[in-house]
């Protein structure tokens, strides 16, 4: 599908999210949308998929103008979207998920319609390497089959514009390089892919071509090869931007903050940290990587004090805290949340 978007102008109050957008994308195109936090890209998706209408400009698929009063328009024409997070029924399977708003779920002919669904489905999934289970029940998958799934639901769909909003936030590096390859069987095919990220080594391996939005505005179009990290930083940034820093190494004193052996479980009364074990020293920056969904936001609550241990103890120089997040916080403890409303 051939997509081109013009002028496009969307206004929230005290917010010009989108200020005259120029996209297109051509049949079986990886592009990728890039830009920092705020940039209006989501929002730029939204009036693509007819969640939002936008106060100026055109959409065109094909060559002709379309207006989407809604995701159902935006659907029927073709485009399919994987959203930050994610929009699937946790107790129905993965057929019954893919099948919701197509077909009849209900009546006699459901068992005949849910055969021929299944059926489809292990035919896209094959065709395209989506590796999951029909009959599966999506509470028990882990989040990277739940994308999976995502995407096979639009493909059922027959979509051929694709949107993939930061689809590798929440994967493992080898569930990315899966998902990478997921992406090229489907531009082989001829879908259209619009691909969200934040991470450059990402842009550079995937897309064919990208736009870089910053402030609502389009900064540029550009392709890989005639590109950089270090560009599309600076791009992204509208400074330079050093991707290495060079600094002096640490010199940390004594212990400020020891979690000894921490168990904590998450809300659904699951292990989220077990018997864990961390020092922070005074004149130390300490990073904690991993992906979403790996028990590093109960650990961050556990040592505020906002959700108890289940075993271990966290001290603050010396001493034990509870949860207590007042005190905590007494303690000369700061906290930014992850959520950033
Ligand atoms: N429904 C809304 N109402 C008011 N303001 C909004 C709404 N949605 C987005 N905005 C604002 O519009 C701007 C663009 O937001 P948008 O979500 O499109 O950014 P983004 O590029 O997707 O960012 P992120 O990388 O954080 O997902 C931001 O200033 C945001 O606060
Ligand atoms: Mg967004």
């Amino acid at each position: 599908m051939q997509l081109e978007l013009s002028g496009i102008t969307k206004r929230f109050p005290g917010v010009l999210a989108n200020d005259g957008i120029d996209l297109t994308v051509a049949p079986g195109e990886i592009h990728a949308l890039l830009g920092e936090n705020g940039a209006g890209k989501s929002t730029l998706m939204n009036v693509l998929y007819g969640l939002y209408q936008p106060d100026e400009g055109e959409v065109r698929l094909d060559g002709a103008p379309v207006h989407f009063t809604g995701p159902g328009d935006a659907i029927a024409a073709g485009i399919g979207m994987v959203h930050q997070h994610f929009m699937l029924i946790p107790v129905f399977t993965v057929t019954e998920n893919i099948m919701l708003g197509v077909e009849s779920t209900s009546g006699p002919l459901m068992v005949l319609e849910r055969g021929r669904a299944r059926r489809r489905i292990v035919e896209l999934s094959e065709q395209h390497g989506l590796r999951v289970d029909p009959d599966a029940i999506i509470e028990d998958l882990p989040v990277g089959v739940r994308q999976r799934v995502e995407i096979l639901k639009t493909l059922y769909r027959n979509s051929s514009l694709l949107v993939l909003d930061e689809p590798t936030a929440v994967l493992t590096p080898q569930e990315i390089v899966d998902l990478f390859e997921v992406m090229r069987s489907l531009k082989a095919a001829g879908t259209s892919i619009i691909f969200i990220t934040h991470k450059l080594n990402e842009v550079v391996e995937i897309a064919d071509r990208i736009t870089v939005l910053r402030r609502g505005k389009v900064v540029g179009t550009t392709t890989p090869e005639t590109t950089s990290e270090t560009e599309l930083a600076r791009m992204m940034v509208g400074r330079p931007v050093q991707l290495r820093v060079t600094k002096a190494p640490s010199v940390p004193r004594e212990p400020v903050l020891e979690v000894r052996g921490a168990t904590v479980r998450d809300d659904r009364g699951q292990l989220a940290v077990q018997a864990l074990d961390l020092e922070v020293r005074v004149g130390e920056i300490v990073a904690i990587a991993g992906v979403q969904g790996n028990g590093q936001t109960e650990l961050v609550e556990a040592i505020t004090g906002l959700r108890p241990l289940e075993e271990g103890t966290i001290s603050i120089a010396g001493t034990p805290i509870s949860a207590d997040p007042r005190r905590v916080f007494l303690a000369g403890v700061g906290h930014v949340p992850e959520d950033r409303l």
